[in-house]
């Protein structure tokens, strides 16, 4: 089956194979037929499945031909939990929507909102958005949902969680009855089941695999150490060849250990909604570019979020529970490749690790292991480990020449870069390049890098936590 097969336009298809994508993964095969026919659609796939495509080929098909969006009111809306998130659906949607003539905006907190405001102004077919600053911006009459033919709710399960169901659901009531919704996750619970009878109707629901099937060329592992081994075995783990997601409990102990990993020679950035947007756009680029090996991160990096060829995720803190734990994980093993996920176990951690790999239907190796000379590290991260002194250095931000308010991303989608293929000597090399380039080990900031931001906010408006 083709994606022609499918129902998806020759001129999409053609764009899709020439990225090398030509069959359809199952998700993609089992929605597809039902949501460019406009039905609304729930669909589960697992992490890394292709679920963007999923809902982005039926977005920009059905809009395809239509009239285009008049000022302020987009014909298309597509929520997602993270500003990250956002910028890289819109990283893919933009060279079908390119193709298809139209346009898109992202809106998200954190950047000014006065290019998010033109944008809306000029007539945006597709509004990529958080929920907070689409709220804001409604209130303040920058943006009207009453045109919106599809809504579209990616890592849906999430976007029905307490932080953001009342912004979702006073933003859905704000687009017309009956129009088309999809509703994507890997994995969709009865947590959806709110907005599924408020919001849509007769949905079809595909599952490309069952809850609990984990993804087949993930391998996981569970490391029992003590807390004083915890550090020297994530260094360990963080300087063998390859990317490496951490995922770390709070945003404190996500920003210490960058600062420690980097202290200790391996290239870091963190990624915590402690973070200005600034510094949150520069560190996810340090680590698409190689400068940096390491992301260490909240579960604010847990969703979505997709980084070529990251071999190893390793849950220093395990997650609060499983749904978290499948999606952290699925930041590797992406697309058909290999990847390993590790959980790091204290003695007092042993219950929880247990019932949370049984309730996320993995059957983990475990090894108690006395550091980080320990045999299994380098299995499961095998290569030679790489030191960079002084860690990961930001190279220094450039004030924005010329007029104030041009900045660098100009308050739309944080840029980012696709990376052409990993290889171990080039991330290791751009680690390297990047260490030499700064003042030599400012003690590692973690690439923090620029001020704290100016907070710009709506009245009133509490915007949820990992947005
Ligand atoms: N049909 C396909 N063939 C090959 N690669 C594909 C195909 N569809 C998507 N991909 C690629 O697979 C990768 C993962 O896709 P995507 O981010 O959509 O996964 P996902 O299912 O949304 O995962 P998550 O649950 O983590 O959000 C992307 O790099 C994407 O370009
Ligand atoms: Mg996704």
């Amino acid at each position: 089956m083709s994606f022609t097969d499918l129902g998806v336009p020759a001129r999409l298809s053609t764009l899709l194979e020439q990225q090398g994508i030509t069959t359809p993964t199952p998700i993609q095969a089992a929605t597809l037929p039902d949501s460019l026919a406009g039905r609304d659609v729930l669909g589960r796939g697992r992490t890394g499945s292709g679920k963007t495509y999923a809902f982005l080929l039926p977005l920009v098909a059905r809009l395809l031909g239509g009239p285009r969006a008049t000022s302020r009111k987009p014909r298309a809306l597509v929520l997602a939990p993270t500003r990250e998130l956002v910028a890289q659906i819109k990283d893919s949607l933009d060279p079908l929507a390119k193709e298809a003539g139209l346009t898109v905006q992202t809106v998200f907190g954190g950047v000014g909102q006065n290019p998010q405001v033109q944008g809306l102004r000029n007539g945006a077919d597709i509004v990529l958005a958080c929920p907070g600053r689409l709220e804001d911006l409604i209130s303040q009459g920058h943006a009207d949902l009453s045109a919106v033919e599809i809504t579209i709710l990616d890592e849906a399960d999430h976007m029905a969680d307490l932080g953001f169901l009342p912004a979702v659901r006073r933003l859905l009531q704000k687009t017309p009855r009956g129009g088309q919704r999809l509703l994507f996750s890997a994995t969709l619970d009865q947590g959806i089941d709110v907005l599924v009878k408020q919001f849509l109707v007769k949905p079809v629901t595909h599952e490309a695999d069952s809850a609990q099937s984990p993804v087949a060329a993930m391998d996981h592992h569970v490391l029992h150490l003590s807390r004083e081994q915890r550090l020297p075995v994530l260094v360990d783990l963080a300087t063998a060849p390859g990317r490496t997601v951490v995922f770390a409990r709070t945003k404190h102990g996500a920003k210490a250990l960058a600062r420690q990993l980097n202290k200790a020679g391996a290239p870091a950035v963190e990624l915590h909604g402690n973070l200005s947007q600034g510094a949150r756009t520069r560190n996810m680029e340090a680590f698409h570019s190689g400068a940096a090996t390491t992301l260490v991160a909240t579960d604010i990096a847990a969703r979505g979020i997709h980084v070529d060829d990251v071999a190893l995720v390793v849950h220093a803190d395990p997650p609060a529970e499983h749904k978290a734990y499948l999606h952290r994980s699925g930041r590797t093993a992406r697309a058909g490749a290999a990847g390993t996920v590790i959980t790091l176990m204290l003695d007092d951690q042993v219950k929880d690790v247990r019932a949370l790999t049984r309730a996320a239907g993995i059957k983990p190796t475990v090894t108690r292991i006395d550091g980080p000379r320990h045999p299994v590290l380098a299995r499961l991260a095998p290569g030679q480990r790489t030191l960079v002194e002084g860690g990961y250095v930001a190279t220094p931000v450039q004030p924005a020449a010329g007029r104030s308010g041009g900045g660098r991303s100009g308050g739309s989608a944080p840029a980012r870069r696709r990376t052409p293929g990993r290889g171990a000597h080039g991330a290791a090399g751009a680690a390297g390049a990047a260490g030499a380039a700064g003042p030599g080990g400012s003690g590692g900031s973690g690439g923090n890098g620029g001020g704290r931001s100016r907070r710009r906010r709506g009245r009133g408006y509490s915007r949820p936590s990992t947005e």
